[in-house]
């Protein structure tokens, strides 16, 4: 079998002296895109800090295209091509759309993601391209935080909290444009609230409870009772 793009094993993490992740185990194929759900305080993020090198971890924890990355540091796990769009955005706030944008990119070494295209994807950007940032909605600083993330070209892309304070309608806008970001081939992790619409897009998902994983396969193998027992903790 091919190497994953992305295996976990045994991953073990926390801050201090306190543990949140307890052994994770699970692997990511190239291009595939896989839900992360679980309740309030189940270690979702703790996992994605630990993928980018926020959270130190053991250096075989995490392997990245065969490579152990596990404690490495973010500026060179971004290098390698995993990207992160993190929760509530953090735009740099007296910088423009477009210079947001031009950051994102700046250790990219090529691949499909220029302005051109992130302007093509959140055609509202453009428009927008010389104001703050901080000047947007809620749901225009997702689509720079997203287009920041992608002008990196990265392999592996992860969204914390992809939804969260958003409004219907640009929830609706941002999961319209998924398709095209996953059709250029990049892997992601999505991280959402909404857990029937990230099972939706998912082909596969994780689901944590209390930083253990309690369920993991394709939305189909299961049915919903069973993702929602692993969900809240609760026997079926
Ligand atoms: N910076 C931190 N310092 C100490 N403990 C933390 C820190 N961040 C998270 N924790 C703790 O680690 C555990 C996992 O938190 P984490 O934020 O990873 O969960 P989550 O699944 O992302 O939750 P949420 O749905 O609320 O975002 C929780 O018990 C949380 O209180
Ligand atoms: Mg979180």
């Amino acid at each position: 079998m091919a190497e994953p793009l992305l295996s976990v094993r045994g991953l073990k993490a926390g801050y201090g002296d306190f543990q949140a992740l307890f052994g994770l185990d699970f692997d990511l194929g190239e291009g595939e895109v896989m839900a992360l759900i679980g309740a309030n305080g189940a270690g979702k993020s703790t996992l994605l800090r630990s993928l980018t090198g926020l959270v130190r971890c053991g250096r075989d924890m995490v392997r990245f295209q065969g490579e152990p990355i596990g404690g490495a540091r973010p500026d060179r796990i971004a290098r390698l091509g995993i990207g992160m769009v993190p929760e509530g955005r953090r735009l740099f706030r007296s910088l423009t759309v477009e210079e947001n944008l031009i950051i994102g990119g700046e250790r990219a070494t090529g691949g499909a993601w220029t302005l051109e295209r992130i302007y093509g994807l959140f055609p509202i950007l453009r428009e927008k391209r010389k104001n703050p940032g901080t000047a947007l909605s809620g749901g225009q600083q997702q689509m720079v935080a997203i287009g920041r993330t992608l002008m990196s070209n990265p392999k592996l892309i992860l969204f914390d909290e992809m939804s969260l304070g958003l409004a219907p309608v640009v929830i609706k806008d941002i999961y319209a444009a998924l398709p095209a970001i996953i059709g250029t081939g990049v892997a992601a992790i999505l991280v959402e609230q909404d857990v029937t619409r990230a099972l939706s897009v998912a082909q596969r998902f994780v689901c944590m409870q209390e930083g253990k994983v309690s369920l993991a396969g394709r939305p189909a193998e299961h049915s919903r009772a069973a993702i929602t027992a692993a969900y809240f903790g609760v026997a079926h």
